[in-house]
């Protein structure tokens, strides 16, 4: 545009001679913009290789002015900032770490961050906010009352002396994943300071402490926040043994209510900040037998696309997810409590005060959930087409309430052929209404071809019901005339599709690191945070979507519209995933977080610091 502008002088010239100068002039000054475009883009260059990222995929810029991919180049913007972010030093770091969190590092971040830069991590001191949010709010509760709260506990790994094992008064009720916890938590030997970690066994999330009190203790640990002088700091951690209420103080039993399944909202609505529109909503008496959707645009949405993926998540600014969401609607089982306890888990919802670590499924590398060593193949030779496979879970459905499951909504809403007979106007999909879809409107839904333009790209079923209550047959006589079991689909064969949408189920979806692990572009919508939500940027690494699934059709219609555009965040989420979510960077994630928790279940807390890098 400018260049053009500038021609566009040439003939209000009249001097021929002062013309052909001017011509002189502006080449000269093109060419040395160019070069020093050019040099901009080598240091550029230089910066991306310094942060061990490249952008390999050349994929063409396009001139899409949709809101998608407007929101996919703010996220492209936001994830750059952070890469700048990466420290070098173990200086730089222990800065960055006082800058952020008001303290000294906890004893023994030297030798983690050793680890960290030996197994070659991406240390962005944002990706480790997950572990302030759990744990700041323990610093308002005293340390002995907080060891004598877990002394009685059933189920929890156990650290002495730079041993780690796994203690259980209930060897039958062990899941699989305590062993790839205690496993990941071996690895950090001797590294680790005494502690008890007590583990949520169950599939459902456990603590909600009440908001008001949740902010209290919240402002006290900022109040207690002290950068003190170095010499002042103690870096020994308490050994159990030393300290007098471990022995001899009884413990303090916490109250786990429980039963109730589908009570869990009230219990859940506390959490919410007066003024949210979940606070003042009670559970729903009964579910009608058609969802109801939001009558307003929710807040963290751009044109009805997600545009705050964090917000996207909290039940209290979207009170409909308790009738759309089987958690809400009436869990498998539940045990909860108000107040504040110190219990690990694999996820949690916002609300929850759950410690998070790396959820242990997928720790596993069983195939069925990582897909073993293949990651699928070229884009190019991939479906272009939708795949899901797995179980009806999310709770106990029922013929009373089925309707309002998440997965059950899914499976009917990508079934080409129940799809087509809502547009001749039968009755038959109570889970969603496509009148709802008004402002989504996709070419096809405008046709009234819906249905058949789902039957072109999707593959999506069950392989088991879990009916409540449970049919011999494995059958589901609700289910029964709206939808049937399909054989499963090995990962690796998920991986020939290039559409590969996640769902809860239970709780969080196992599958996820899988699937971001392979070339193919990785859809989500869930309630649930993770450890990794910190370091994965929606519309670069992955594509959101909502609760509700009123975007999914619109967003598949993009996406297969604009190829370039999936298969680049197909590629970027397996490049940053294989940086950001190994193994290794779970290990790091958890041992950091045990250094904080061990310090803040410690007496001497207070003066418990990391300070060598400030002495001379
Ligand atoms: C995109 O551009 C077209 C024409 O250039 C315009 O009509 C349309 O409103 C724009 N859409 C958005 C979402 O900005
Ligand atoms: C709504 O919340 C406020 C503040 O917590 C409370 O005082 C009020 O009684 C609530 N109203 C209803 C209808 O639950
Ligand atoms: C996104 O939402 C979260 C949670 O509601 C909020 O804390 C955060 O500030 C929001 N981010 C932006 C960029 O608005
Ligand atoms: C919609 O209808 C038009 C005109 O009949 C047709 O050209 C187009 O291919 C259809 N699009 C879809 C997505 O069905
Ligand atoms: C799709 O819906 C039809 C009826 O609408 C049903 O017969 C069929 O079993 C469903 N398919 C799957 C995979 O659930």
């Amino acid at each position: 545009m400018p260049v053009k502008r500038l021609f566009a002088f040439k003939g209000t010239l009249s001097n021929a001679s002062i013309q052909h100068r001017l011509k002189y002039l502006i080449t000269a000054a093109l060419v040395a913009l160019v070069f020093y475009l050019a040099i901009l883009n080598r240091q550029w260059a230089h910066l991306e290789n310094v942060f061990h990222f490249e952008t390999s995929h050349n994929i063409p810029p396009s001139t899409s002015n949709h809101t998608i991919h407007k929101l996919a180049q703010d996220a492209q913007v936001q994830f750059k900032q952070l890469l700048g972010k990466r420290p070098v030093s173990l200086e730089q770091a222990a800065s960055r770490y006082r800058e952020r969190r008001g303290r000294h590092p906890p004893p023994g971040f030297d030798t983690w961050f050793l680890a960290a830069q030996e197994t070659d991590a991406i240390v962005v001191e944002d990706f480790f906010d997950r572990i302030y949010h759990d744990i700041n709010p323990f610093w308002a509760l005293d340390p002995a009352r907080l060891r004598r709260m877990i002394k009685d506990e059933q189920h929890y790994i156990r650290v002495r002396d730079g041993k780690a094992w796994f203690v259980s008064d209930h060897l039958e009720l062990r899941q699989p994943w305590v062993q790839r916890w205690t496993e990941l938590v071996e690895e950090m030997m001797p590294n680790l300071p005494d502690l008890d970690m007590v583990l949520n066994v169950m599939d459902e999330t456990r603590v909600l402490v009440p908001w008001e009190e949740i902010t209290k203790y919240v402002t006290e640990e900022q109040r207690q926040r002290d950068i003190f002088h170095p010499s002042k700091a103690i870096t020994d951690y308490t050994k159990y043994q030393d300290e007098p209420s471990d022995k001899d103080e009884p413990p303090i039993k916490v109250k786990w209510i429980e039963g109730e399944q589908h009570q869990y909202w009230d219990h859940y609505r506390v959490t919410c900040p007066p003024g949210t529109p979940g606070h003042n909503m009670s559970s729903l008496e009964t579910l009608d037998r058609s969802p109801s959707y939001p009558t307003q645009p929710l807040p963290f949405t751009t044109d009805g696309f997600i545009q705050n993926f964090t917000a996207s998540t909290d039940p209290c600014l979207q009170p409909h997810i308790r009738g759309m969401h089987g958690t809400f609607i009436e869990s498998v089982s539940m045990s909860t409590t108000h107040s504040l306890f110190p219990i690990f888990g694999g996820c949690k919802l916002p609300g929850n005060n759950e410690i998070l670590i790396p959820a242990g499924m997928i720790l596993d590398s069983y195939d069925l959930f990582s897909g073993g060593e293949s990651h699928g193949g070229e884009w190019a030779m991939k479906k272009n087409e939708l795949v899901w496979r797995g179980v009806a879970s999310g709770g106990r459905h029922k013929d009373a309430n089925w309707w309002g499951f998440q997965r059950l909504r899914f499976i009917q809403m990508m079934n080409g052929t129940t799809v087509s007979h809502l547009e001749a106007g039968e009755d038959v999909a109570p889970t969603f209404s496509l009148s709802e879809l008004g402002e989504y409107q996709t070419q096809a839904q405008r046709n009234n071809s819906l249905g058949k333009w789902v039957s072109s790209f999707s593959d999506a079923a069950f392989v088991a019901f879990e009916c409540f209550p449970r049919q011999e047959d494995g059958l589901c006589s609700y289910l029964d005339p709206y939808m049937e079991l399909r054989n499963s689909i090995h990962m690796k064969e998920q991986y020939d599709y290039k559409f590969l949408p996640d769902i809860d189920g239970n709780s969080y979806s196992g599958r996820f690191r899988a699937f971001m692990r392979s070339t193919s572009l990785v859809l989500k919508s869930t309630i649930y945070t993770e450890w990794h939500d910190d370091r994965l940027i929606p519309w670069v690494h992955f594509v959101p979507f909502d609760n509700t699934f009123v975007d999914i059709y619109t967003i598949i219609e993009y996406y297969l519209r604009h190829d370039a555009e999936a298969h680049r965040i197909a590629e970027e989420g397996r490049e940053w995933s294989e940086k950001v979510m190994r193994r290794e960077d779970m290990k790091l994630y958890v041992w950091r977080l045990l250094l904080e928790y061990a310090r803040v279940m410690d007496p001497a807390r207070e003066k418990l610091a990391f300070v060598e890098d400030l002495k001379d």
